[in-house]
C-alpha cells in the first residue's frame, strides 16, 4: 500500500499545469531560450556520474595494471542526411573498442538513419537546432552529457556535422589524439591527488576577428557584463575536439551561459556557438587548450556566414593533402564542408589517399 501524501501531491501539481500555460508566458520573457527539465536532468546525472567514475578509476587504477584503452566520442550534429556515413563506416571499420558515436539530428526534419555503425546511434531527446540561436550550443551540451554518461572510457570528444570528412585514417587520429595521455602517473601522485590528465583539448581560440565587437553587442550593449567583458570574448570554430575534463567542465558552466543563451536583437552578428565554448575555455582553462582546431574549414570568398562547400569535381588526392596542411606542427584531422555528391569521388580516393598515412 502507498501512502496518499505523495499521490496528493502529484495530483495537485497535475491539476497546476494548465495554469502554467496560462500565466507561464507572462511571466517568463517570450524569446528566452532556456533548457528544460529534460535536459537539466541528463546534465546533472553526467556530472554526477563523472564525479563517482572518477573516484573509482583512481582507487582501480591502484590495485590493476591493466587500464582498459581510451575511447574517442564522436558526436555529430546534424539537421539532414548524414551523405557521408559510408566513408565513415570504412573509417571506423576495425576500430569498435576505441570509440563510440553520438548523434543529434533535428527531430523538425525527416532524417534517413543509415544503419551500419550508426545504428541505434541517434539520441533520443534531440531538438530543433537553428542558425543565430542558443539551439545549437544546446545540442551540443546534450550530446556531451550523453557520451559522459554513456561510457567512462570516452575520454575525447570531437564534434562533427554531416558536411564533415575524414582526412586520415582512425589509427591516424587514435594515435595523434592520444600521443601525450599513455604517460603513466607515479604510485605517490595517484594517491596524493586524482589523476591530473596531461591532454588538451583542440579548440580555436581568437580574439582578433573584425567583426568582435559587433558579435560582444549582439544582446545588446553591456548585457554581456559582468560575467563577460569584452577582453576576454572569444571567436572560434564551431567544430572541435574536447577532453573528458573540459567536457565536464562545459556542462557544469551556468554563469556563462546564461549570458550566451539571451535572445540575439542582431541576428547577422549571431553566432552563439562560435563564441560560448572558445570564451568559456580561454576564461576557465586557456593552458588546457590548443587553441586551434583539428577541422579544416575553407573560408575564402565565404558567403553568408558559410564557407566554401565543395563539389565533385574539386575533389582530389591533391586537394585531400593541401586540406591537411596546417601552418603548425599538426596536420589537419577533418575538414569541411561537402556536398553529399562528394561521396562518390571520396570513395574512390579513401583507401589510396584518405585512410594512407
Ligand atoms: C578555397 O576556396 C576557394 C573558392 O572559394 C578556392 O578557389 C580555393 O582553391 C580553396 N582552397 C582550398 C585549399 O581548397
Ligand atoms: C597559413 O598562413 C597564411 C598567412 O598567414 C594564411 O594565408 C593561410 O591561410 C594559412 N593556412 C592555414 C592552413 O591555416
Amino acid at each position: 500500500m502507498f501512502s496518499s501524501t505523495p499521490f496528493v501531491l502529484c495530483f495537485a501539481l497535475f491539476l497546476s499545469l494548465p495554469l502554467l500555460f496560462v500565466f507561464g508566458p507572462q511571466i517568463l520573457p517570450p524569446t528566452r531560450f532556456s533548457d528544460d527539465l529534460a535536459d537539466l536532468a541528463l546534465f546533472r546525472k553526467a556530472i554526477r556520474a563523472s564525479s563517482a567514475a572518477r573516484t573509482r578509476s583512481t582507487l582501480s587504477r591502484l590495485g590493476t595494471a591493466t587500464n582498459p584503452k581510451p575511447k574517442i566520442a564522436f558526436l555529430f550534429l546534424t539537421n539532414s542526411d548524414l551523405s557521408f556515413a559510408p566513408l565513415w563506416e570504412k573509417f571506423f571499420h576495425g576500430n569498435r573498442h576505441l570509440y563510440n558515436i553520438y548523434v543529434h539530428a533535428d527531430p523538425s526534419v525527416k532524417i534517413t538513419p543509415p544503419g551500419g555503425v550508426f545504428q541505434g546511434r541517434f539520441i533520443t531527446h534531440a531538438k530543433k537546432t537553428e542558425r543565430a540561436s542558443p539551439a545549437l550550443i544546446s545540442a551540443v551540451r546534450r550530446l556531451l552529457a550523453t557520451a559522459l554518461l554513456d561510457d567512462p572510457l570516452n575520454s575525447y570528444f570531437a564534434l562533427l556535422s554531416q558536411h564533415c570528412v575524414p582526412l586520415h585514417s582512425f589509427r591516424f587520429v587514435y594515435k595523434f589524439l592520444f600521443r601525450n595521455t599513455l604517460r603513466l602517473t607515479t604510485m605517490k601522485e595517484t594517491l596524493s591527488s586524482p589523476p591530473v590528465p596531461t591532454y588538451q583539448s583542440f579548440i580555436e581560440i581568437l580574439s582578433d576577428e573584425p567583426t568582435l565587437v559587433d558579435r560582444y553587442n549582439a544582446r545588446g550593449e553591456d548585457v554581456m557584463l559582468p560575467e563577460v567583458p569584452f577582453e576576454q570574448f572569444r571567436v572560434g570554430s564551431q567544430f572541435f575536439t574536447l577532453t573528458r575534463k573540459h567536457a565536464l567542465l562545459v556542462l557544469r558552466d551556468s554563469k556563462l551561459w546564461r549570458k550566451f543563451r539571451l535572445p540575439c536583437l542582431n541576428v547577422d552578428t549571431c553566432y552563439p556557438e562560435e563564441h560560448y565554448f572558445p570564451t568559456l575555455l580561454s576564461m576557465e582553462d586557456p593552458g588546457g587548450c590548443t587553441h586551434y582546431t583539428l577541422t579544416r574549414v575553407n573560408w575564402t570568398a565565404s558567403f553568408d556566414g558559410h564557407p566554401h562547400l565543395y563539389t565533385p569535381e574539386e575533389v582530389s588526392a591533391e586537394l585531400l593533402y593541401k586540406l591537411r596542411e596546417s601552418n603548425s606542427s599538426y596536420s589537419y584531422l577533418f575538414a569541411r564542408k561537402f556536398t553529399p555528391d562528394c561521396l562518390l569521388p571520396l570513395m574512390e580516393i579513401a583507401d589510396d589517399v584518405v585512410f594512407r598515412d
